[in-house]
């Protein structure tokens, strides 16, 4: 026995030392963590498991038959973040860097498929250069395996990709199909083709950093949802980003205990400039309606115009859209649909309630966005917010204009509660425009056109720009003075916990993708 306990042990040993010290050291030089370090912290002290320690490779191509590492460069298991279970791989840099062969896909098809039938959240931690090119068509099929379990598992568990080192090739497609991304400053990157491809084909010189690096795809392409400036970091927002789902698409969201106090908040009252032309901050707005320190921003750097993030309000998750005047006034553009109707729809699979802050301009109008399918893409946010079946409440704080009042989560697409301040302005457009469409003749007939345009927007004004004609129909619920925001919503997501909706039968919708 006890020489076998000895053999046990040593191959444990060796399988730690994984691709050797010297390669370990470099990953250290580099200033990125080891693929168990990173599980280490990631994970709950003592919780983390491992499966499949002591697989290899089966290829015998170009001597590899030689080059064994135990393990196949990805470490692969389960364990707890905050005392929840979650299943986890890591691949391992030090191992024929981090590359995919058959049996590393193996591993971890294996436990996607355990979080898939245990329905609990997958994290994979990804350093790899790739297909192993030793192993040809057998690694593209092991990515293909991978991707098809992606899709399977869409909706009905929350998948995270951490990008920690390279991730080039078919490699984007996995982490692409999962809910969130997060990639770590200066030493990750993504790319279908690299650096020397792009040079070959269209003669661009462009190093991999501008290419696809973190900042890259947190502004330009927005393929990442979060950047870090290091491992640790990276590690503590998966944490973060965990923390506010459930564990499945039955479960719900965890909550945090909650006593009611004194839920008002003068500052609100205090927020709008006196000019509805003015811009201001909507973050101000979100964090004196959320709990504490709470909010967790999605796409921070992509479509500024439009705010994304999870928050807690009274001790539960909730998920939050809102314009933001800051930036091209708030405006819908494709970006900005196209962010926002992703973060609805992750939010409605996990049962994560919404809440709609409102202050829209519309649309925004040119060749450059009708060219880049405005229309579809704005129809992705209105299918969206339209198919969500979760508890949703909008606070329609400014404007509220024209097909953006409809898109977001009006009351006619299936919100259950819209709120407004009484600074809130409802109509089909901004009264200038308005009066120079309908008062277009009489304008042009007056004696004096630009006053008589004056009084009209006036008039316009007086009567559309506020939230009384709306609540007079019902589509508003209540007009609410800002500094009762958060108690009211308090009370109306508590009313809405139990919410259920019944869908006609289908196989699925056809979201304008
Ligand atoms: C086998 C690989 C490998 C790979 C790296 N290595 N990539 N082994 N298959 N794909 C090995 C190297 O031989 C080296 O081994 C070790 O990993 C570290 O690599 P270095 O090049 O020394 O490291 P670095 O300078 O940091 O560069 C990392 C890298 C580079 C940028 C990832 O290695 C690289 O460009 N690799 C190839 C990337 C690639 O083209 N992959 C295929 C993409 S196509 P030693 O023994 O020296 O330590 C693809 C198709 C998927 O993935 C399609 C799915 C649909």
């Amino acid at each position: 026995m006890i020489e076998k306990v000895k053999l046990l042990n040593n191959k444990k040993s060796e399988a730690l030392v994984a691709g050797g010290l010297k390669r370990l050291e470099d990953q250290h030089k580099k200033g990125k963590l080891s693929a168990r370090e990173r599980i280490y912290i990631l994970l709950d002290e003592g919780s983390f498991q491992e499966i499949g320690m002591f697989v290899t490779h089966r290829c015998t191509d170009f001597g590899m038959e030689d080059q064994v590492i135990l393990g196949d460069g990805v470490i692969t298991g389960f364990g707890t973040v905050h005392g929840r279970l979650i299943y986890i791989y890591s691949q391992d840099f030090t191992v024929f860097g981090g590359s995919l062969s058959e049996t590393h896909a193996e591993k971890i098809c294996k436990i996607m498929d355990l979080a898939l039938q245990n329905g609990a959240p997958i994290v994979g931690l990804n350093d790899s250069g790739g297909a192993r090119i030793q192993e040809g068509v057998s690694s593209l099929g092991g990515y293909a395996d991978i991707f098809y379990r992606n899709t399977i598992a869409s909706g009905v568990i929350p998948q995270i990709s951490a990008i920690m080192g390279p991730c080039a090739g078919g490699a984007v497609y996995s982490p692409a199909i999962t809910d969130f991304i997060i990639m770590v400053d200066q030493s990750s990157y993504m790319f279908v083709t690299g650096p020397n491809v792009v040079k070959t084909v269209t003669n661009e010189e462009v190093s991999s950093e501008e290419l696809g690096g973190a900042m890259t795809h947190a502004t330009k392409s927005g393929v990442t949802h979060l950047v870090a400036d290091n491992d640790f970091e990276c590690l503590h927002q998966i944490k973060e980003l965990l923390s506010y789902m459930p564990q499945n698409c039955e479960d719900k969201p965890s909550s945090k205990s909650w006593t009611l106090g004194d839920e008002s908040r003068p500052r609100l009252n205090n927020v709008l400039p006196e000019s509805s032309n003015q811009p201001y901050d909507m973050h101000e707005v979100i964090s004196n309606i959320v709990d504490e320190a709470s909010f967790f921003e999605i796409h921070k750097h992509y479509a500024e115009n439009i705010i994304v993030g999870f928050a807690r309000i009274a001790g539960r998750s909730i998920g939050v859209i809102a314009n933001q005047p800051l930036h091209l006034a708030g405006v819908l553009d494709v970006n900005a649909s196209k962010k926002a109707a992703r973060f609805v729809q992750f939010c409605d699979c996990y049962n994560i309630p919404l809440l709609v802050l409102e202050d829209v301009p519309g649309f925004l109008p040119g060749t450059e966005q009708e060219w880049n399918a405005i229309i579809t893409n704005g129809a992705k946010l209105l299918f969206a917010f339209s198919e969500a079946t979760v508890p949703r409440v909008t606070v329609i704080t400014r404007k509220a204009y024209g097909g953006a009042y409809d898109v977001m989560n009006s009351k006619p697409i299936g919100a259950d509660m819209n709120y407004a301040w009484p600074t809130a302005e409802i109509a089909v457009m901004g009264a200038k425009g308005a009066s120079e469409i309908i008062f277009k003749k009489e304008i042009q007939q007056s004696a004096n056109p630009i006053e008589t345009l004056k009084s009209k927007e006036t008039e316009y004004a007086e009567h559309f720009a506020n939230p009384y004609i709306a609540a007079s129909r019902g589509f508003i619920d209540e007009v609410i003075e800002p500094r009762d925001t958060r108690k009211k919503l308090i009370m109306a997501f508590a009313m809405l916990e139990n919410k259920v909706v019944q869908r006609p039968k289908k196989k699925h919708g056809n979201i304008p993708l």
